[in-house]
């Protein structure tokens, strides 16, 4: 449906700038939370939408703000901080935007665009996810500074250094972790341009596993990694390097959809880092790896995608605000690789579109599994609710939805029971705007049937981010690791 073109979306106030820090907190709880619901949710949200008189552009492009909802005892506290990021601290210094992002470029000379975007003093804005490698809880974004914090205070503690042999300036906000090790990938662009894949050990002992030559690297957001492979994903959204040095644009409009291209695959033993498989699949664009599983016949790689990369374009907060629906949501499909080579299959897993998708990481992460939890979009304009998939269902019916009347839900955190066996049976924590009330609220749902449990009302406005992690026992998951 559409609005007024004067009228500003339902959901804006979730984009609006929120300058205020909070300290410790309690927060009143409607409904009983679970006694055995113990430890942290940490989360970071881009909460500076402009500075001085400047603008950011994209919702990837916002100063990052750390929130911290802690529970204990059947209650629950909030904190949250500014991270004390050095895009941050420059730019209030200085009251404009001194370092670029993602689709934001401040004004500087040629010479100052290629350092921002291709040198160590590019953004450490890390406003995508909270995550931890090596011994460092941090927070990251797309580039090889993600910054550390102290899960308590929230204390920004600074840069977690990656070993100088560590090649590539760009890299993902999503790095997996087994038993054994983080693993996350950076991105060189040059005259001679490659994928760096990396394992850092729980010791902080990185070792590269592999060097994927790459004449145009793809844009990707994330990757797969099932019990012994790591995949990558490199679909036909491409830039060509030089561009990057020269095109005098944010760093993501430098990126071409070229679908001619397909979408290429790549498995490496995640051990070795020995390339075991490569294929073509059709052009296809995703933020976000759901799982992958390895069959004896084939390995199936899940993701949320899309028909091209034009999400990007509609996620610039001008649209994001603006009085035109925003289309959030992709498809949940399964990539079929067979062993050996061959055609890969494409193959929707469900009818109901997701976003910001979870699964229970600790126990299922490249394992088979049954649930998807994640956004869904049930009306037009953004995403505007919770869902919950059965790959065991039939697509056509197989997704149980949360929707309320202006409410608009981030991504759901899976928390499990401890010692529960069933893989839904916990809770997902999910921070709400209430756009009437203009404030947001926890909401924990139970996993299993979606049902409101409990919710926790902040005293504010909690803007629309992207991840977070629940640090609680050793079976929570990576925050752990
Ligand atoms: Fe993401």
């Amino acid at each position: 449906m559409r609005r007024s073109p004067d009228d500003e979306a339902p959901y804006a106030a979730g984009f609006r700038s929120t300058p205020r820090e909070v300290a410790d907190v309690a927060l009143p709880v409607r409904g009983t939370l679970p006694d055995w619901l113990s430890g942290v949710l940490l989360r970071v949200a881009p909460a500076l939408f402009e500075v001085g008189e400047q603008r950011y552009a994209h919702w990837f492009d916002g100063l990052a703000r750390l929130h911290r909802f802690a529970f204990a005892d059947g209650r629950v506290t909030y904190r949250s901080r500014f991270l004390r990021s050095r895009a941050y601290e420059e730019a209030t210094r200085a009251g404009r935007i001194v370092h670029a992002e993602f689709a934001t470029d401040p004004c500087r000379s040629l010479f100052g665009r290629v350092q921002a975007i291709l040198e160590p003093t590019t953004t450490d804005n890390a406003v995508v996810s909270v995550n931890r490698i090596g011994g460092d809880v941090v927070a990251l974004t797309e580039t090889r500074l993600p910054v550390r914090f102290d899960p308590d205070t929230l204390e920004t503690l600074g840069i977690h250094d990656f070993s100088t042999f560590v090649e590539g300036s760009v890299s993902t906000a999503h790095p997996h972790h087994d038993g054994a090790s983080a693993y996350t990938y950076l991105i060189s662009f040059g005259r001679r341009s490659a994928y760096h894949v990396h394992a850092v050990d729980h010791a902080g002992v990185e070792r590269e596993l592999a060097r994927i030559p790459v004449e145009r690297p793809s844009y990707m957001h994330s990757f797969g990694m099932s019990a012994r492979r790591l995949i990558l994903a490199e679909f036909p959204f491409v830039v060509n390097p030089l561009r990057l040095y020269l095109s005098g644009v944010p760093f993501i409009r430098n990126y071409r959809w070229d679908p001619t291209r397909g979408t290429t695959l790549t498995a490496l033993d995640k051990e070795t880092g020995a390339q075991v498989g490569r294929w073509s699949a059709p052009p296809l664009f995703a933020f976000h790896h759901v799982n992958a599983v390895e069959r004896e016949d084939a390995l199936e790689v899940d993701l949320v995608a899309y028909d091209d990369a034009s999400v990007i374009d509609a996620l610039y907060l001008a649209r994001l605000r603006g009085s035109e629906p925003v289309r959030a949501v992709g498809r949940l499909v399964r990539l079929t690789l067979p062993a050996g080579g061959g055609d890969v299959t494409v193959r929707s897993l469900s009818d109901t579109p997701i976003e910001l998708p979870r699964i229970d990481y600790p126990r299922h992460q490249g394992r088979p599994y049954r649930w998807v939890w994640g956004n869904g979009q049930a009306g037009a304009d953004f995403l505007d609710s919770i869902v919950k998939i059965d790959l065991a269902g039939d697509p056509a019916t197989n997704a149980r939805v949360w929707r309320e009347d202006g409410a608009w839900p981030g991504e759901p955190v899976l928390v499990r029971r401890p010692g529960s066996e069933a893989e839904d049976d916990g809770v997902l924590l999910s921070v709400v705007l209430d756009a009437r009330a203009e404030r947001s609220y926890l909401l924990v749902l139970d996993a299993a049937t979606l049902e409101e449990i409990a919710r926790a009302e902040a005293p504010e406005i909690v803007t629309f981010g992207f991840h977070g992690n629940f640090l609680g026992t050793p079976e929570d998951g990576p925050l752990h690791a």
